[in-house]
């Protein structure tokens, strides 16, 4: 009876034990382009509590509570049972993501680990599970974040984007999307942690690797004709096709969509409050580009343009955000109280004593 009774014991053990493991599987571990999905599944999770949450990382490498954003569990409909699944769209940070599965309890809240609008950021002492890398199939170098820019001369468009590395690249463009016959080179520079002057941005919790900014100018441009280009390198890749309508200096009429005040939207809850409001703004802006057709128009962002509030990523999130847009019409921005009033912002015209 003894050994039948540490028999059962080790049975049990060895059952609870197996339930006890909880997985987490991604599909695809590869993405295409910036903006696609991947499917988050999970199970396994013993008795599921409603703060059981998902953290998102990018490097896969940052520590626990170094993630860029997290759901909760919850978010699924089946959470209950133990298993579940999210499926988020994923920026290219230039860097693989990874995903953790983290056990938060009640008793666990912290009342002095909080976000910026004073909500408590999840406990990592429990970690249930850790998914496998995705990555993006274009790879680290292909060009992203692309927005255009008004130059000093009237017949010439900056073009401005980011790649993960800092090799040579150029904007090639023409009247005839299938006949890109200028070209330019893009220069290339970068900013280090150094560079930030405060906490979040150079801290390690807020700093993230932004990769190389590139900017070229398209010259000798055609007012009021309509412009296709793209940038890149053979080596490295190539953006899709964009276009403009080059600015005209004899036109009667100056479209412009002005606005201030836009933050911008994250799939995932983030150290900062991000504006979802933000995805209606750009929609209705898009359509009414679209149906300007041929006329040329420009967008004046004047102020609090990102709310990236010293998070690196979120200007990520926001530069993929507007793309569509940017890539289309000239974006300029100005500086607003929330890029102003830092009390080390070196900017500091008399006018504004
Ligand atoms: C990525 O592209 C390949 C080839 O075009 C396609 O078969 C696959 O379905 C795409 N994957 C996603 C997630 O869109
Ligand atoms: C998930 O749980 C949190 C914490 O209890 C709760 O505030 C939230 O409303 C829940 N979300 C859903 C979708 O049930
Ligand atoms: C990113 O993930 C892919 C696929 O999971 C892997 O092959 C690759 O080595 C990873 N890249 C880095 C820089 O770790
Ligand atoms: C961040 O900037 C603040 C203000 O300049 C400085 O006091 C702090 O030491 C910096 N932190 C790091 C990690 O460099």
């Amino acid at each position: 009876m003894v050994v039948n009774l540490a028999f059962l014991l080790l049975l049990l053990l060895f059952v609870s034990s197996a339930n006890a493991k909880a997985t987490v599987s991604i599909s695809p571990k590869t993405l295409n382009r910036s903006g696609d999905s991947v499917v988050i599944k999970w199970s396994g999770v013993e008795s599921p509590s409603d703060l059981d949450w998902l953290g998102i990382y990018s490097p896969p490498t940052s520590p626990h509570d170094h993630f860029i954003g997290y759901k909760l569990l919850n978010a699924s409909s089946t959470w209950r049972s133990g298993s579940g699944s999210i499926s988020l769209p994923l920026t290219n940070l230039r860097s693989n993501y990874s995903f953790r599965i983290f056990r938060w309890t009640q008793s666990e809240i912290d009342p002095k680990h909080l976000d910026h609008d004073q909500n408590p950021l999840p406990g990592t002492k429990h970690l249930l599970a850790e998914s496998e890398e995705v990555s993006f199939g274009s790879g680290v170098g292909k060009p992203e974040q692309i927005h255009l820019a008004f130059e000093d001369g009237v017949n010439g468009m900056r073009v401005t984007f980011v790649a993960g590395d800092g090799e040579e690249r150029f904007v090639r463009y023409g009247e005839r999307k299938e006949r890109l016959g200028n070209s330019a080179p893009a220069r290339g520079v970068r900013y280090e942690r150094e560079h930030m002057c405060n906490a979040p941005a150079n801290t390690t919790i807020g700093w993230r690797d932004p990769g190389w900014i590139f900017d070229a100018v398209m010259k000798n441009l055609n007012g009021g004709v309509k412009y296709y280009y793209q940038v890149g390198s053979d080596s490295k890749g190539w953006s899709e096709i964009h276009s403009f309508i080059a600015r005209d200096v004899y036109s009667e009429e100056t479209i412009a969509f002005m606005f201030g005040d836009m933050g911008c939207a994250t799939p995932y809850t983030t150290f900062i409050r991000t504006q979802d409001e933000s995805i209606s703004t750009l929609k209705w802006i898009l359509r009414d580009i679209e149906a300007l057709g041929d006329k040329p128009a420009l967008v004046s962002h004047i102020g609090d343009i990102s709310y990236a509030r010293g998070y690196s990523w979120v200007w990520d999130e926001f530069f993929a955000q507007i793309e569509p847009i940017a890539s289309r019409v000239p974006y300029h921005v100005c500086i607003g109280n929330h890029e102003y009033d830092f009390p080390a912002q070196p900017w500091k015209p008399d006018w504004a004593a």
